[in-house]
């Protein structure tokens, strides 16, 4: 009888300790948390925070558009990194945490509207530039070689969960793919392209496509 009290107990301590961990878990101090034993990610502020953050993929056009030789080894050099489970911004940002990332995401949208995802021998990548050039478009659009990048195959994992696009060229307007050669090639022929860009805040310059 005693034992199954003993057992009642515990189990009830257990039950408090994982509600508080819970409910307050991402207010605990960081020290208990790099234990691993409190490793929760499913803690109910987790997700509430994770809801009001930032889509993910402002993390990583944040992280190209910075670019310079040491931000390509911020996801290459990190071995434990997972890409295709979700990835909190501040590793896009080399651990800064006090990023505004509202702001970031504004900054991206003015000037780099069209983010072209792309590989140097690709053809349909070649083919989506070349597009692009005729419409000489002001903002000009961020290309991105991923095959010369440190982190290509990290970023091929990204593009692939965050865009659900998982070939190249990936044409990114407004934070929104937009898909690859053939559907920009789509958007041409039917004279839609011209208009979606405007609407992005693109100056078409090339008044002959429009
Ligand atoms: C133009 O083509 C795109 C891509 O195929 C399609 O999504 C869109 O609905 C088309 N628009 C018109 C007006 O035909």
């Amino acid at each position: 009888m005693s034992t199954r009290r003993t057992l009642i107990r515990l189990l009830l301590l257990v039950f408090v300790v994982s509600a508080f961990i819970w409910t307050f878990g991402s207010h605990l101090p960081e020290s208990w948390k790099d234990t691993g034993i409190l490793a929760y990610p499913l803690s109910r502020a987790n997700i509430l925070r994770a809801q009001k953050q930032t889509n993910e993929l402002y993390g990583l056009l944040y992280l190209v558009t910075t670019d310079s030789e040491e931000n390509q080894h911020i996801l290459a050099d990190r071995v434990d990194l997972d890409p295709s489970e979700p990835i909190a911004l501040e590793v896009y940002a080399a651990g800064n945490k006090a990023l505004d990332w509202t702001a970031k995401t504004e900054e991206i949208n003015s000037k780099y509207p069209v983010i072209v995802f792309s590989k140097t021998f690709c053809p349909f990548s070649k083919k989506a530039k070349e597009l692009l050039t005729r419409y000489d478009l002001q903002p000009p659009p961020k290309i991105i070689e991923v095959d010369i990048r440190a982190d290509s195959s990290t970023l091929k994992v990204l593009l692939t969960r965050l865009t659900h696009h998982s070939t190249f060229p990936n044409v990114i307007i407004r934070g929104k793919s937009i898909g690859g050669s053939d559907d920009l090639q789509a958007l041409h022929k039917n004279h839609t392209l011209s208009d979606l860009l405007k609407e992005a805040g693109v100056s078409v310059q090339n008044k002959e496509v429009q």
